[in-house]
């Protein structure tokens, strides 16, 4: 483990004592302790937590540099330090550009919008039949029986995997991205490879119409990938989409519960849910990454060494009144939302769209069933930091 020194010379108010996976208050609402620290502080600050690194606090830095992969590195993106130097060599996220294009444009090609259209009407009947499960109850726990479920069984139909596996796949990615007392990291990483191996072996031999085939079934710019990088490729699509997913799926159900104003207008007219969606995506950021400094340089009115890491919580952006008039309020109405909930630069996000997808659809087939709806356990709801933010458990309730 090795803890970065204090910069010398720095300012006494570029001094933060904050732990970015546990602000103070954030059990309670991680986007307004965000919002507190930015507003409390300089555009970026200094924390000794978490083995010491600075923290972007401005939407304008955190999408600077997460763009900027000739002056920050992607080689490690997660904090500490230690646990984020163990996770490099993820196909794409660790790597830079150039070698990273190759990988990325096939991602692309593979997550395009076309085809997330085509997987369209598979979600939409997936979250209609999740919903229709528990409709007549009058109350769910909404991230164990609907969140958890649709990313993963949307995730088997794109590479085509029997729906059976999921709770499987599900609980090692659980394993992977929590590790907890039942197993390590390496230990879910390595049963899941074993059992993707294998597919990823007949489909190179026989490819198909799924993702993995196309990625391993021919050349690509001259080259084939090889069924190691297409494994690695493949779990870095399944834990990235994951996660991500069923954990905002959390926030833009709180916030409906919650915003009358949004559930009548989406009943009116659901074709305004990409635009709620969007309006959503930057209000709720809740990716939290970093980058490492290549070279010494002055930056912002600050000293960065070669080394340092920069904390990019993506929440800010959004909420930043320099980029977003009123930023705390949703406003469906947002001309142009500005925000990196998906990121900037070469590593922004190839899943947004069929993120977007996912989030729009269960607004609509939601509310065309439960139209009106609370939260039932409101006063002991958990928020939590972390690389992605999330709420433990969320009950809602509606008249059944
Ligand atoms: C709420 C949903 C999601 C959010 C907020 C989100 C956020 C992000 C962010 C912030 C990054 C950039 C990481 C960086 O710059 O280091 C990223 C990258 C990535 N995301 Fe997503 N994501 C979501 C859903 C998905 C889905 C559904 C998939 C796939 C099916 C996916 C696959 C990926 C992959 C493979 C990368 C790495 C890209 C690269 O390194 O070039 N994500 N995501």
């Amino acid at each position: 483990m090795t803890v970065l020194e204090r910069p010398d010379g720095l300012a006494a108010d570029r001094l933060v004592d904050a732990d970015i996976y546990a602000l103070p208050g954030m059990e309670q609402g991680f986007h307004d302790a965000w919002k507190r620290l930015q507003d409390a502080s300089p555009d970026i600050v200094w924390t000794d937590r978490n083995e010491g690194h600075w923290i972007a606090l401005r939407g304008e830095l955190v999408a600077e540099i997460l763009a900027d992969h000739e002056r920050f590195s992607s080689r490690v993106i997660i904090l500490p330090r230690s646990a984020g130097e163990e996770h490099s060599g993820l196909i794409p996220t660790t790597i830079d550009p150039p070698e990273h294009r190759w990988y990325r444009k096939q991602l692309n090609e593979n997550l395009s919008l076309k085809f997330v259209r085509d997987l369209e009407p598979g979600i939409r009947k997936l979250a209609g039949e999740l919903i229709d499960g528990f409709v007549d109850d009058g109350e769910v726990e909404f991230i164990e029986h609907y969140s958890a479920i649709l990313p993963i069984r949307i995730f088997m139909d794109l590479v085509d995997l029997p729906a059976g596996d999921a709770p499987r796949l599900k609980y090692l990615t659980d394993m992977m991205t929590n590790p907890g007392s039942e197993m390590t990291m390496a230990e879910a990483r390595d049963e899941m490879a074993a059992y993707l191996l294998p597919v990823v072996t007949r489909r190179m031999e026989n490819p198909g119409e799924d993702m993995i085939s196309r990625m391993v079934g021919r050349p690509f710019e001259g080259r084939s990938m090889t069924a190691e990088e297409a494994l690695v490729l493949t779990l870095q699509v399944l834990v990235a989409g994951m996660d991500t997913v069923v954990n905002f799926l959390g926030f833009a159900m709180l916030h409906l519960a919650g915003d009358e104003e949004m559930r009548r207008r989406l009943i009116a007219d659901p074709d305004l849910a990409p635009r709620a969606v969007a309006e959503l995506f930057r209000r709720y950021g809740s990716v939290t990454i970093a980058r490492i400094v290549r070279q010494d340089m002055e930056y912002h009115g600050i000293h960065l060494r070669a080394g340092d890491l920069v904390a990019c919580p993506t929440v800010v952006h959004g909420v930043d009144e320099r980029e977003n008039e009123d930023p705390m309020s949703v406003d469906i109405d947002r001309a142009r939302p500005r925000h990196s909930a998906f990121g900037q630069g070469p590593h922004r996000c190839p899943g947004q769209e069929l993120a977007r997808s996912e989030v729009a659809i269960t607004l609509q087939e939601w509310l065309r069933r439960i139209p009106d709806f609370t939260v039932a356990n409101a006063s002991e709801l958990r928020q939590a930091g972390g690389i992605n933010a999330h709420i433990d458990r969320l009950v809602l309730r509606w008249d059944g």
